[in-house]
């Protein structure tokens, strides 16, 4: 099958299972990493574009945050359906890997992409975390799970292990200390850094102008 074809099988069948989903792991995110892994792909000389493209469709299609924590539940299932379409195993291989290795473990986890197909993949899925858009998601995700929007009486933390990770509960303010403030800084590719330095500002106002409203700081302009 030409690569061309197998990009498009598998958006199809991507698509398919994601569409109308709530969790912010919907189609709509796939779509935009996608787009944005092969945008900066294309500014990577090393990178393969097939690799790239069937990574990024691939890179939630069993996320182990909604499998109990089987974290080979996504590299099997990629390789089930690439398997299906005849891809050589070279090519199925790199994309198990991008699976494998892209998932944000904790601070204190370090999460190198042992591929530059990976490295723009992961990047672009970092950037979807953060921004306008990264704030929309961490609430979709709160709310899907049923935590609170915040509780100023549980610190955050900042988690060592992934086991530690795993198990946190904590309300989605918190996402922004443990996870989400920390990616502008963990990004590999400089197309990414470059869009991200915006968003990450724009999570700033975000937070700054929330604590302000909760704490109830503008009533005293009335
Ligand atoms: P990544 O692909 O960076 O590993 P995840 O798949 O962990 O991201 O998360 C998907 C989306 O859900 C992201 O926007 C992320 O910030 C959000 N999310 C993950 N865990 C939490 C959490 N504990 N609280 C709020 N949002 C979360
Ligand atoms: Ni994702």
């Amino acid at each position: 099958m030409e690569s061309q074809e197998l990009i498009t099988r598998t958006a199809d069948f991507i698509r398919d299972k994601f569409i109308g989903e709530g969790s912010g792991h919907d189609w709509d995110h796939i779509r935009r990493v996608w787009q944005t892994s092969r945008a900066i792909a294309l500014t990577l000389p090393r990178a393969d574009l097939l690799v790239t493209e069937l990574g990024a469709l691939l890179h939630d299609v069993a996320d182990w945050k909604f499998h109990a924590g089987d974290e080979e539940a996504g590299p099997r299932a990629a390789r089930a359906w690439l398997t299906s379409l005849g891809v050589e195993q070279e090519v199925m291989h790199r994309v198990e890997t991008i699976i494998r290795e892209i998932s944000f473990k904790g601070f204190g986890v370090p999460t190198p992409m042992s591929t530059p197909e990976g490295e723009a993949v992961q990047d672009a899925d970092r950037l979807e975390a953060i921004g306008a858009i990264g704030v929309a998601r961490a609430f979709a995700y709160g709310g899907h799970k049923g935590r609170p929007l915040h509780d100023p009486s549980v610190a955050p933390v900042q988690h060592a292990s992934f086991e530690s990770y795993k198990q946190n509960t904590a309300p989605t303010i918190n996402h922004f200390y443990e996870k989400l403030l920390h990616l502008r800084d963990r990004l590999h590719t400089p197309a990414a850094q470059k869009l991200a330095e915006e968003r990450h500002q724009f999570m700033e106002v975000f937070l700054k102008q929330f604590l302000r409203e909760w704490e109830g700081e503008d009533l005293s302009g009335i």
